[in-house]
């Protein structure tokens, strides 16, 4: 909880592309408007990039790369300081940030500064500490030679991020990557461009050579798409959807085969024991799917629960949903505020009709909420079955699915039922089952009695259609090195 007052109106100070650490206009002279979600009116207009600003700012990450440039001479530790720097600048400057990120994404002021900045810096944090601790191996290996193996960067490096936690998702993907030493050309969802601009002026401020990190706002099929498929990017990052990150993965394999770490979404399951504490767990369940209003790529969208449990459960779920305090995200009593779009907005209603149109049960919610901006009454469906579409597709909004189980052994399967295996949860007492479920579950993360919990420290990423690669901590360096295996012939055998 922040003690800070968020400033309502923040000063947009940055909306055009960072290129070698300059603010340059698109080169087509177009622009497109970011939009504040909690009114629906247009913030400011943005430059627009496309594949020309995508080949600029490629040209300045590679020219930072070269051998001999600031960058590449610099010493391990001092990238690490350079990271430091930046966590304490966006540190300073947090109310102002936080706030950007409420105004252009909705989400409450509290949790801007509460649960991202700490995030943000945190990550940011950690991999300065990985910069001078990145070690190969020397290998003994028969014959007459000396081996040893670097990890070297890999080279300009392309990210591109979603709009859920937008500073955050800057800080996951461009941490490991400047830890490592590469430089980066990231596109922030054309929904949310606000920080990662503002952060621009903050890497500069903190003194990383120009063309290190190169920030190119624009949509996807066009920025985002000229940075897959770019011959000169030797990795690309993407958090987002499933669909687009099979489009990534194409442009990748086509353009020059760069390797590919995705982060895409699920259809998390939360598995309600009978012998779970009820109070406890209706509140964790709740959170699960209500926090950042739904729009969380682990959100617990399944939550089984057994059938002992099953009616109480749901009369507590719903009167908890109908206490939700959605509104402004400016005030600290709000515990939601709007979605981000009108396109997602549009989408998760779409998605509650077929749930009613199915024989769900709605228990609550099931519409817009006001008439300004893009609020849905949080939503609670009972009797939902595996088959209905609201138990398959990943619904992005704060529409809680609760389903019925009989047994363990049944609901693991169903629970594994899904093309999605990004994070799962169970809730009991016994631990024999918790250990049991969690071996079972195909997910990248497991949360026994707890939800959503992320560490900078411990990996995150996906089983299945969820992902490739993992982020965060010791785990996350890995997509952002290459291994050079170096051999010496030597004299004599050495020792
Ligand atoms: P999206 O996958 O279209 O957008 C994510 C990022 O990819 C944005 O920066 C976007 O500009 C970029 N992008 C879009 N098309 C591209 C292309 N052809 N080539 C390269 N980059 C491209 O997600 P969108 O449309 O905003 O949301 C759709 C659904 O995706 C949501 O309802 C949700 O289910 C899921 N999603 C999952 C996220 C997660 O955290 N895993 C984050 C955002 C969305
Ligand atoms: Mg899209």
């Amino acid at each position: 909880m922040s003690l800070s007052k968020p400033i309502v109106n923040p000063a947009i100070k940055f909306t055009q592309i960072f290129i070698n650490n300059e603010w340059v206009n698109s080169v087509s002279g177009k622009t497109f408007p970011t939009i504040n979600p909690t009114t629906g009116k247009k913030i400011c207009d943005i430059q627009e990039g496309d594949k020309a600003d995508v080949d600029n700012a490629v040209l300045a990450a590679k020219a930072a790369f070269k051998v001999g440039s600031p960058w590449r001479s610099m010493d391990a530790y001092d990238r690490g300081r350079l990271l430091n720097k930046l966590a304490d600048l966006i540190e300073r400057d947090v109310v102002y940030i936080a706030s950007l990120e409420t105004l252009d994404n909705g989400k409450p002021f509290k949790d801007s500064m509460g649960t991202d900045m700490n995030l943000v810096m945190e990550t940011i944090r950690h991999y300065a500490g990985w910069a001078d601790k990145l070690c190969g191996k020397t290998i003994p290996v028969r014959g007459n030679f000396f081996c040893y193996t670097k990890h070297e960067p890999i080279g300009a490096c392309g990210q591109i991020i979603p709009w859920n936690f937008p500073l955050l998702m800057m800080a996951w993907k461009i941490g490991p990557a400047l830890a490592c030493g590469n430089t980066v050309v990231l596109k922030p969802a054309e929904q949310t461009p606000l920080t990662a601009l503002y952060v621009c002026s903050l890497i500069k401020e903190a003194g990383f050579p120009s063309g290190v990190v190169n920030v190119v706002p624009g949509y996807g099929p066009t920025a985002g798409a000229a940075i897959t498929s770019h011959p000169d990017i030797r990795k690309v990052a993407f958090t987002g959807s499933a669909e687009v990150g099979k489009i990534v993965m194409v442009g990748a394999a086509e353009s020059n085969l760069k390797p590919v770490t995705l982060e895409l979404g699920g259809k998390s399951p939360v598995i309600v024991c009978k012998d779970a504490d009820l109070d406890e767990v209706v509140e964790l369940a709740h959170n699960a799917i209500f926090f950042n209003m739904g729009q969380v790529c682990t959100a617990g969208s399944r939550t089984f629960v057994h059938e002992d449990v099953y009616d109480e459960f749901v009369k507590r779920a719903t009167a908890r949903a109908k206490s939700r305090k959605v509104g402004s995200p400016w005030d600290d009593a709000t515990e939601s505020g709007p979605q981000v779009s009108e396109e997602q907005f549009d989408k998760i209603l779409e998605l509650i009709e077929s749930g009613k149109k199915e024989g769900a049960k709605l228990e609550c919610g099931g519409a817009r909420l006001g008439n300004e901006g893009y609020f849905i009454q949080p939503t609670v469906f009972s009797n939902v079955t595996d088959n209905m579409r609201i138990a398959k597709e990943e619904i992005f909004g704060p529409v809680q699915q609760i389903i019925k189980f009989k047994d363990i052994e049944e609901v693991i399967e169903r629970a594994n039922d899904t093309t999605y295996g990004l994070a799962a949860a169970c809730f009991t007492k016994d631990l024999d089952s918790a250990l049991a479920i969690s071996s079972r579950f195909e997910a990248g993360t497991v949360w026994v009695n707890c939800f959503n919990v992320f560490k900078m420290n411990a990996p995150f990423g996906g089983f299945k259609m969820s992902g490739i690669g993992r982020e965060l901590g010791e785990y996350g360096l890995h997509a952002y090195t290459e291994v050079k295996n170096v051999i010496v012939k030597t004299p004599y055998k050495l020792p």
